[in-house]
């Protein structure tokens, strides 16, 4: 049965994490997957996390099934963290959402229950996106296109060419949208741009469905929802993958959501219960803990505090990396303008280097950088600052 099957290639993300765990070299430095570190370059949990845990394990009375969808504090916790407290698309009771194991888990849930609804379809992503957003689509059966985003001359957005492509998707495909922290770029619309893009998604009958990983980590919680609020504010139906694995730092409990926007309040029943099936025979019911935690945080204004200020010391202190990684390489005197590694957003920099030289630099030097360029700044730490600087000049 399994004699001819042939082996498949490592994940470009996640394989690249492994492979640096197998590497002796001392002095390797881990640039890939995008999961915060602190300057020790530890994932660590925040306290009040471990606070909430705590109050968890001394509360906690059962583990039995969750429901389908998740607990109903859970999807009140997520639909005010997306779109802010007391909306009207939340109190006109317009949105169906469901925790999901991870983001990931809502990208797929959400494929999946549009294939049956728009079998049609294709799905339009940026150019670059995030390298399992193709496997997540192609694993649902869609067709998919990409539209420009990103130009690799300027290091910038090319809105014009971007806003043209998404004007020419003919009605009823549906367009992936990062609402921040473009991954892998850390170039985002402004809130301008974002009008214009939510205007022409409402012209032409498109379907918007946001990818919402990283809040918290552009400029902050509220900023960094301006896209998702302007697209709310023009089309009356669209769908969110969202995530509390960045700004929770709860990678491992798998805690996302999948929340569908629907143009009024009937249909909202119906479409959750479509929902419903399409996880009841993929996973059954989502795992609680990560859940729990961000309930329990959430609902206490003292917790909610500690942890906006934990978040906003993470996104600090990669604000704080951009600057010390762009002096370093400006006291090497390396080539180039570097003005955009300050200005991108959240965990990734499009660093500009090349796939020979992320390839140099991994086989010589044993920094590990996902290709096309992508850095995980939040891997930078002062006591690797140097060896990266010196290996980076080395390769330009
Ligand atoms: C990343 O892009 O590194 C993260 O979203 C983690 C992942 O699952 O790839």
């Amino acid at each position: 049965m399994f004699e001819q099957v042939q082996a498949a290639p490592p994940d470009p993300i996640l394989g690249l994490t492994e492979a640096w765990k197998s590497d002796p070299n001392p002095q390797k430095i881990n640039l890939g997957v995008g999961v915060y570190k602190d300057d020790q370059g530890t994932t660590p949990i925040l306290p009040s996390v471990k606070q909430a845990e705590a109050n968890i394990l001394a509360n906690g009375t059962s583990k039995s099934y969750m429901p389908i969808g998740g607990s109903p504090a859970y999807r009140d916790a997520v639909q005010s963290m997306l779109l802010g407290e007391g909306h009207p698309l939340i109190a006109e009771k317009r949105i169906a959402t469901a925790h999901t194991p991870g983001g990931t888990g809502g990208l797929r849930v959400g494929a999946d229950l549009l294939k049956t609804l728009l079998p049609e379809a294709t799905v339009w992503m940026s150019s670059p996106t995030w390298a399992n957003h193709k496997g997540i689509f192609k694993a649902a059966g869609f067709a998919q296109a990409d539209y420009p985003y990103y130009d690799p001359a300027s290091k910038t957005l090319d809105f014009d060419a971007m806003i043209a492509a998404l004007d020419q998707v003919p009605a009823g495909d549906i367009v992936l949208l990062h609402v921040c922290c473009h991954n892998p770029t850390g170039v985002d619309p402004t809130p301008g741009q974002w009008e214009q893009i939510a205007a022409t998604a409402a012209a032409h009958g498109w379907l918007p469905f946001l990818d919402f990983a990283y809040q918290g980590f552009g400029v902050g919680i509220e900023e960094d929802r301006a896209g998702l609020l302007a697209i709310a504010e023009a089309c009356p139906e669209f769908v969110v993958a969202s995530s509390f694995s960045k700004n929770f730092g709860l990678y491992q409990d798998r805690t996302g959501a999948l929340s569908i926007v629907s143009g009024s309040a009937g249909t909202v029943a119906a479409v959750y219960s479509n929902l419903l099936v399409t996880i009841r025979v993929n996973y059954s019911n989502p795992p609680a803990h990560g859940g729990l935690i961000v309930e329990e945080i959430l609902g206490d204004k003292a917790l909610t505090n500690q942890w906006l200020a934990e978040l906003a010391g993470m996104r600090e202190r990669i604000a704080g990396v951009r600057k010390d990684l762009v002096k370093a390489l400006d006291d090497r005197s390396v080539p180039g303008d570097r003005a955009f590694l300050i200005q991108q957003k959240g965990m990734f920099s499009f660093s500009g280097l090349t796939d020979d030289q992320v390839r140099r630099l991994r086989e010589e030097k044993s920094i590990y950088i996902v290709k096309g360029g992508r850095i995980n700044v939040a891997g930078i730490t002062a006591a690797n600052l140097d060896y990266l600087a010196d290996a980076i000049a080395g390769v330009m």
